[in-house]
């Protein structure tokens, strides 16, 4: 597979005069794909019925001309005003039960039935017209699920279908006559005997928000994963019209840091994942870390952010297919700050994910717009159409794509298995303010890219692990028996904990207490959150923050804090506990003494390497020179070798 750029662009925006000269332009660039369509249902359906496909055909037809290819959007992020009217209750309704109204766009709730069958009337009109239209090359459902918060909507259409799910959860034995859920079943479940909180039937359980103070970890559980089943049939039902009549691969482009549901269940029904990487925005609002890691990596971007994401996706998509749908090219209009990228960010942002596997970025967007949400966003021309300055570093990336390899994977030496399951768990009970499982598991695959090795992400699905020196399983809070079975018997070593293990199904603490780990003498007896500014010195170097379990037993103990509390241990021969949340310097020891054979790369502050089958990348993320293999590796280069 080569690798290959894109531009989103958005034909509805400009005179049409304008198309077939940007198209020419977007053609001389080099570029292969342009991505359209995603927000324009009002210009395909002005009115209900009435369907103007006119101009889309002409714009697709002017870009094929020119020898791009385009991925199509389906518009189902932005219904139209006339939509909205005619089911005013499709509306997303918050946590403190507030309508979200319309005006900007994804004002939809998942469980809306009425509103669903409008998208797939709008979804088959556009797979019959342009299922077999060969300027069509690819697909993408919606745009950004559970952007903006929108996973989660608390209301009515979502609490009727919350009940119907849940019976599906607690089927009614053959013997029970009357009610089509076994309640009783769902009140031991949950333990609702606590605070008399049983049901009589399942039209009496609400959604779990507007109570008087906590909710049942359980009730809140459960709606997180039904509120994730209700994405994937969502976006299942339009990947079964557009596969009626199209044969191009369907993606969907996924976020930075969004875990409201399972990307691996909607990643399964498509062929390619992809994602929208905005290095800066993200900095400032989601990738977390000090003020001072900030101000350092203003204007490059957090180093780790966008190599997770690259390596999380690469495992969403169907045989490690992977895109970045959308690439920050300069300042964006939504984050509290917004700078504008270094010099060579861009292009250096753009060769690190074809360093992890992607085989196509596109960037967003072709020409920044003089008017509404996102007029101050910029593209890779001006709004007068001058080149801005991720032009000239697009052209940088093709002109070095001439003669670089195509994609060509590679088992990591390291697997870390991501569960969106877990961090719904983690979401319902941090136990401490700011502890969630993103944070942990990002915080563990930093370590490893500051020891330079290359990760795998694994779905919790996975039962094979051969070929890994180590398999990293940070915060799983429920862990299937086959899964620990598994993992007991990898061939490389495996790291396990905090909070491993630590509930059920059904969000109970199991007996005998975690981490219940075959043949091991190893029990957490007690957990702790604690304040992030008070830290526990690890014994030799390093610091366990923010949470720190008390284990008991005989296993042999790896680490232990300055005060002797036992924080790595051995579970097996090959299979460690770490019974805290560390820092980067003691994840850090813990990997070296685990796995003393793996081969380090130790690095520059703020130089990151990745492998991949035949070449070696390095990337520079600081605003200094940085020195490499005895090279100067300037402020944004990347250095690419054959391995
Ligand atoms: C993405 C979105 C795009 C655009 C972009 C701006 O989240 O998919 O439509 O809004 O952000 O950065």
């Amino acid at each position: 597979m080569k690798r290959t750029l894109g531009v989103c662009y958005y034909p509805e925006h400009w005179p049409e005069a304008q198309w077939a000269e940007d198209a020419a332009r977007m053609a001389a660039l080099g570029l292969t794909w342009v991505r359209i369509g995603e927000f324009a249902w009002k210009r395909m359906e002005p009115v209900e019925g009435e369907y103007d496909f006119d101009w889309l055909d002409r714009a697709i037809e002017t870009l094929g001309a020119a020898g791009l290819t385009v991925v199509l959007g389906t518009p189902t992020a932005t219904p139209p005003a006339w939509v909205v009217a005619k089911h005013p209750d499709m509306l997303p309704v918050d946590a403190e039960g507030r309508v979200r109204g319309y005006g900007s766009r994804r004002h939809y709730c998942f469980s809306h039935a009425g509103y669903l069958s409008e998208c797939c009337r709008i979804v088959t009109r556009m797979a019959e017209r342009y299922g077999a239209n060969p300027d069509v090359g690819a697909w993408q459902t919606d745009n950004e699920y559970s952007c903006h918060d929108t996973t989660l909507s608390y209301s009515d259409c979502a609490t009727r279908a919350f009940r119907d799910w849940l019976r599906t959860q607690f089927p009614a034995p053959e013997s029970y006559r009357g009610n089509d859920g076994d309640i009783d079943a769902l009140n031991a479940a949950w333990g609702n005997v606590f605070w008399s909180m049983d049901y009589d039937d399942f039209d009496q359980i609400g959604l779990p928000n507007l109570t008087v103070t906590e909710v049942n970890p359980a009730h809140a559980h459960a709606f997180r994963r039904f509120s994730s089943d209700q994405v994937v049939a969502f976006n299942r039902a339009q990947v079964d019209i557009i596969r009626a009549h199209s044969e191009a691969p369907i993606a969907h482009n996924y976020m930075g840091r969004i875990t409201d549901f399972d990307h691996f269940k909607v990643g399964a029904d498509l062929d390619i994942a992809s994602w929208d990487s905005y290095p800066l925005g993200f900095l400032e609002d989601r990738s977390g870390g000090s003020d001072a890691h900030k101000r350092a990596y203003a204007q490059q971007g957090d180093p780790d952010f966008q190599a997770f994401h690259h390596d999380l996706y690469r495992a969403v998509g169907k045989d490690g297919r992977w895109w970045v749908m959308e690439q920050q090219p300069g300042p964006v209009n939504w984050a509290p700050y917004n700078p504008a990228p270094l010099p060579g960010m861009v292009r250096l942002w753009t060769w690190e994910a074809f360093a992890h596997g992607a085989e196509a970025v596109c960037y967003f967007r072709w020409r920044q717009a003089p008017f509404a949400q996102e007029q101050m966003h910029a593209g890779l021309l001006r709004p007068d159409s001058a080149e801005a300055e991720a032009f000239g570093e697009a052209a940088l990336v093709m002109a070095e794509l001439a003669d670089a390899p195509d994609v060509a994977p590679a088992q990591a030496p390291v697997a870390i298995i991501f569960d969106y399951g877990a961090d719904a768990m983690w979401a319902v009970q941090p136990h401490g303010a700011g502890l969630s499982y993103f944070g942990l598991v990002f915080d563990w695959y930093r370590a490893c890219r500051k020891l330079g090795l290359s990760v795998d992400i694994l779905p919790p699905t996975a039962r094979d692990f051969d070929g890994y020196a180590l398999v990293l399983v940070p915060g799983m809070m429920h862990m299937p028996d086959d899964l620990k079975g598994a993992l007991d018997a990898a061939e490389g070593q495996v790291v396990l904990g905090p909070r491993s293990g630590a509930r059920d199904t059904h969000f109970s603490i199991p007996t005998p207490l975690p981490p219940a780990w075959p043949g091991s003498d190893l029990t957490v007896a007690r957990v702790q959150s604690m304040r992030p500014d008070m830290p526990v010195p690890v014994d030799g170097g390093g610091q366990v923050v923010g949470y720190l379990e008390q284990v008991e037993g005989g296993s042999e103990v790896l680490l232990r804090t300055e005060d002797g509390a036992p924080v790595a241990l051995r579970c097996s021969d090959h299979v460690s506990y770490v019974a805290g949340w560390l820092d980067d310097a003691a994840h850090m020891r813990v990997l070296r003494s685990v796995a003393p054979d793996l081969e380090v790369h130790e690095m520059p502050d703020s130089v990151r390497r990745r492998e991949t089958g035949g070449e070696v990348f390095w990337f520079n993320y600081g605003a200094q020179d940085a020195e490499v293999e005895g090279k100067v590796l300037p402020v944004a280069g990347v250095l690419r070798r054959p391995r």
